[in-house]
């Protein structure tokens, strides 16, 4: 039987298991997907598991995604690109590090049926997800985007990386056509932005994100206001699709069944 893991800390709440062990079961694959509570210290080990076969392949969730790099043989460049690593395969004997956060991004997008091309994005954020979040902008075309967050430094950090992104002072709301919140606030329950969005026409595409809750605040100011609006439900499914359609070469099905097993 192959084994695949979930490597994090926190990873109570990951919701990876649930939604490969179900892909898993309804492919008839003979595999089981587990979730593992780590400290730094011990990802060389994992690494070393998975180059000695004892372990089929891993997904790297917060904290680890970049944490992880050193101890791989190779990254893709989409991993290189972003320098944040969320699946591993082995590959000649090799341990490849990939980000499927990218495309995880890129397909929920798609199957909202929005169009980025020549859209203007305000990013809210700096953190870990924000470079797999401006890789797919660029690639799907984006004509300007923008960051704004609350500690301006780590906004300025990622310009090294992406020299076009234009940034912006936390609490201004400049003009966008597409707002993303990649902040981690909606998370709690007092989730207040404080930023003023009264000026905002109705023709936007407010998205989170977060899934869990399902609508967050700003979602719900976004909704509130006449916008499109989107949480983060299939950027996480379609993630966790594209490893799974690496390591077990099959595409599982997105259905009814899928979505609900999230809500739970
Ligand atoms: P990490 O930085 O470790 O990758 P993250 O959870 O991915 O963490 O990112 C958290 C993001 O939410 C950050 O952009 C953070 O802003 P700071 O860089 O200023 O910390 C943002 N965030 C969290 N709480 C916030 C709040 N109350 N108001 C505004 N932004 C907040």
């Amino acid at each position: 039987m192959k084994k695949f893991l979930v490597i994090g800390n926190p990873i109570e709440h990951s919701l990876s298991p649930k939604l490969h062990n179900y892909w898993i079961r309804s492919n008839g694959i003979d595999a089981i997907y587990e979730k593992q509570k780590l400290d730094e210290g011990e990802l060389e080990q994992v690494i070393l598991q998975i180059k000695k076969k004892k372990i089929d392949g891993a997904n790297v969730t917060v904290p680890f995604k970049k944490a992880v790099i050193p101890f791989l043989d190779e990254l893709t460049v989409e991993a290189q690109k972003t320098q944040s690593v969320n699946t591993l395969y082995l590959k000649n004997n090799n341990v490849i590090g990939h980000n499927t956060d990218i495309i995880g991004f890129e397909t929920s997008i798609e199957m909202s049926e929005y169009n980025v091309l020549n859209k203007e994005v305000l990013i809210l954020g700096a953190g870990g997800v924000v470079p797999s979040i401006i890789f797919a902008l660029k690639k799907m075309k984006a004509s300007k985007i923008k960051i704004s967050n609350r500690t301006k430094e780590k906004a300025k950090n990622l310009k090294n990386f992406f020299k076009d992104i234009e940034i912006i002072e936390w609490g201004n709301v400049p003009n966008f056509d597409m707002i993303i919140n990649a902040t981690s606030l909606g998370l709690k329950k007092e989730d207040n932005l404080n930023l003023d969005f009264s000026s905002v026409s109705g023709n936007k595409f407010f998205y989170d994100v977060i899934y869990n809750p399902n609508e967050t605040n700003f979602l719900k100011i976004g909704k509130k206001l006449g916008n499109k609006t989107l949480n983060g439900k299939l950027m996480f499914v379609y993630q966790a699709l594209s490893a799974f359609n690496i390591w077990h070469k099959q595409k599982p099905d997105v259905n009814e069944d899928v979505i609900k097993l999230l809500n739970k």
